[in-house]
């Protein structure tokens, strides 16, 4: 009886991580029919793209910026912008509820006491006081998020970095082609208020 109730026991806890491994895969592929995206990370050498893009821009200058990740995934991107730019506030907004737990458990373990990961649509948020936004979304996301940036314009000057996807309708103030495997494109737009001159022009 004891012999029977060992092996029962031992083949219900085999099935557990398969269990999990079902559970895992079912919560990111509803994450993604939600968001039309999957949580795949963008290139290291975008990633590269990005941080020199932070350091040549003029946007992080003063002591505390905020930067966010619309749509964060994994983390990857964001961890690599809350090291290279201590000084700023980096938030990540994800739905997928996986990535978003993993991404979280991880800034922890790294001690990245800059980074956020907040569990939420980034379209129902308020972006206009961050002072880059930073994205690899799909064709019809970009248009979701030109929608919400021309519906609210930020007040301030405002940088959009972009992995891959234009911003539909708007001239980007640089593109730049990579030498990765999908020739990834990033695009770094001016938003919010245009610069005016001190005396008002
Ligand atoms: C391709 S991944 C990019 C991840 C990360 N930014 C990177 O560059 O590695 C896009 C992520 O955006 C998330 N996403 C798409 N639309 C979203 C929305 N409206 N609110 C929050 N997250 C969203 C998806 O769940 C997916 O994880």
């Amino acid at each position: 009886m004891d012999q029977l109730f060992v092996e029962l026991s031992g083949q219900y806890l085999s099935i557990i991580p398969v269990l999990l491994v079902i559970i895992a895969l079912m919560s990111i592929l509803i994450g993604t029919l939600r968001t039309g995206i999957s949580p795949m990370p963008s290139s290291r050498k975008a990633h590269r793209q990005v941080v020199r893009l932070l350091r040549q821009s003029n946007a992080l200058t003063s002591s505390k910026r905020q930067l966010i990740d619309c749509g964060s995934g994994w983390g990857n991107l964001a961890f690599k912008l809350a090291r290279h730019f201590p000084e700023d506030k980096i938030v990540g907004f994800e739905l997928s509820r996986l990535p978003w737990l993993f991404s979280t458990l991880a800034a922890r373990v790294m001690g990245l006491k800059n980074l956020y990961f907040i569990r939420a649509d980034f379209l129902k948020q308020d972006l206009s006081t961050a002072d880059v936004l930073v994205c690899y979304l799909h064709p019809e996301g970009m248009q979701k998020l030109n929608h919400k940036l021309t519906s609210v314009p930020s007040e301030y000057q405002q940088q959009l970095i972009s992995i891959y996807f234009a911003l539909p309708g708007r001239q980007p103030q640089s593109q730049e082609q990579l030498t990765d495997l999908y020739r990834t494109k990033v695009y770094q737009y001016q938003l919010g208020r245009p610069v005016t001159s001190s005396n008002g022009d």
